[in-house]
Parts: structure tokens; sequence; C-alpha cells
């Protein structure tokens, strides 16, 4: 494995460790029967899964997002390179009574295709993920690979400008931001916290990640052979972003001053 991706998997087997505890994922309420999967997913993609929909679940953390659309009834497989997020959900499976319609590989996801030998009619993936991959023409080809002909692919994710909009200084009016929207080398960060528990004291704190811009992103999916439906732009975040942002019962977060303005989450839906 790229040391690059080694850093990340060590940062987000730790990670995998402590979130299941945080307040932010309430695993509680997921097993008291909670939908984990935000109003967008369900009415964007909602529709296209029921009962023994073959769903595949890319970069699926510790599993409550593909647990809860197999509470849709899908056949659910959840991909991660984290053994303990697999781990994890592997036991939320059995302990909810999905285990039957549930499976969780561990494995890189460009390793996938020699891991997995068969076709979903939903590839589903969402919020923090694409930052994590160097080569977003190969993911393209691994969700090309995984879909049926004429089945669905979605993604709900960070909007890639709002990347550029965090770390961002004016020098005499200008922008200079410290993220490059069109990508090139990755940036590293060694840093404590996360998304979840931003007070959390990490060992592996190392990371890397990548921009990949909305035309990048669209492309690689066209390239790989789908037929996008839509690219829609939103102007709330999948987590607290920006400080001081306002927070709605759907579980998305607002900035109070520009609630209409800046573009902070994209979704899009293709056909295979
Ligand atoms: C931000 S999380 C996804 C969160 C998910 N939306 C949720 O809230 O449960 C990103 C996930 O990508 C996984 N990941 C990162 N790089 C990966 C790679 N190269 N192959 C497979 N999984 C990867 C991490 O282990 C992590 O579980």
């Amino acid at each position: 494995m790229d040391d690059r991706l080694a850093d990340n998997r060590a940062h987000w087997e730790e990670l995998a460790a402590l979130h299941p505890d945080t307040a932010f994922y309430d695993v509680e309420s997921f097993l008291d029967g909670e939908s984990t999967l935000r109003p967008l997913e369900r009415e964007e993609l909602g529709g296209r899964v029921g009962e023994g929909t073959r769903l595949l679940h890319l970069q699926c953390h510790f599993g409550l997002d593909t647990l809860s659309w197999a509470r849709h009834g899908a056949d659910v497989t959840g991909a991660d390179f984290s053994e303990t997020a697999v781990e994890t959900a592997r036991d939320l499976a059995r302990e909810t009574g999905l285990a039957e319609r549930a499976r969780f590989v561990e494995g890189d996801l460009y390793d996938l295709p020699a891991v997995l030998d068969e076709a979903f009619d939903v590839v589903f993936t969402s919020y923090g993920v694409l930052n994590w991959l160097p080569d977003i023409e190969a993911w393209a080809d691994v969700v090309g690979h995984f879909l049926t002909s004429g089945g669905t692919f979605y993604v709900a994710e960070i909007h890639p400008f709002s990347h550029v909009l965090m770390d961002l200084d004016l020098v005499e009016g200008r922008p200079v931001p410290d993220w490059s929207y069109f990508g090139g080398d990755p940036r590293t960060y060694d840093e404590d916290g996360t998304y979840a528990d931003r007070e959390a004291e990490l060992d592996d704190t190392v990371t890397h990640e990548w921009a990949h811009g909305l035309g990048e992103v669209v492309t690689a999916l066209v390239d790989a052979g789908l037929d996008v439906e839509f690219v829609r732009e939103h102007p709330f975040a999948c987590f607290e972003q920006f400080p001081g942002m306002e927070h709605d019962e759907d579980g998305y977060w607002w900035l109070p001053e520009a609630p209409e303005d800046v573009p902070l989450t994209f979704s899009l839906r293709a056909r295979g």
C-alpha cells in the first residue's frame, strides 16, 4: 500500500474505535431503530432501494448508513479499509438482527474488484469520502465495475469548493486559499481531533487528502461509462464545517449569515 494511504488507514483505524462512542454518531438512537440516512439521500435514492436491492456502500465507515439501507429491505455490502470499522459494522449487524442481509468487506477501495466478484443494483457513497482518494478516475472505474447495466450510482458529498473556503485569506482583496480546488499534490495534515469529536487526542494524526473539483468528479464518472442523471448543489453541510454553524433537526449545518448562498454539499445520481 502507498505510504500515504497507510497513514490514512492508521488514522481511520483510530477514528473507527472512537466514533461509535461519540454523540455525533449517536449509535444508541440507531440501535433503537432510527435511520442514520439524511433526507437528501432518502429523497434522491430511496425510491430505488427496496426489498432485495443489491446495494454496495463504498467507504462505509462502521456501517450505520449501510445498515440503515438494509432496514429499507436492501441486501447490503459495506466496504472499508479499516478493519476496526468493518468489525464494528459486523457487530452492529448482529445486534440489530440485520446480519442475514448485511455483509462487510475489508479492503482498500482500489483493490475491491479483486476481492468482490459480483455486480450491484445500487452503488452508494457519502459525506467525507472523495478527499481520501488519490485517483478519482480509478475510483470512477471501481464504481462502474460494480454497477449493473441500468443500476444506480449515488453520491452525496462535501462540496469541493467549500474546502477552499475553509482556509482562505484575503490579500489586498484577492482570495488566497490554502487548498487548491483543482487538486494536484495532496495536503498533509498533522492534527488531533475529528469532525465527530474536536477534542479527541489521537496517536495517528498524520493524514493526506486530495482535492477533486466537481467537474473532475463528473467527467471521471462519464468516462467510466455512467449516464449522469443530475448533479445538485446544496447550501448545507453534513457536519459543523465552519465554527458557529447552526444545526437543524435533519442533521444538516447552515451558515447563519448566508443560509442560501454557498455550496457546501453536492449530490449526484447516475445510471450504469
Ligand atoms: C468520513 S468516513 C465516511 C463517513 C460516512 N459517511 C459515515 O458518516 O459513516 C470516510 C471513510 O473512508 C474510509 N476510507 C478512506 N480511504 C479509504 C480507502 N482508500 N479505501 C477504503 N476505505 C477508505 C475510512 O476508513 C472511513 O471509514
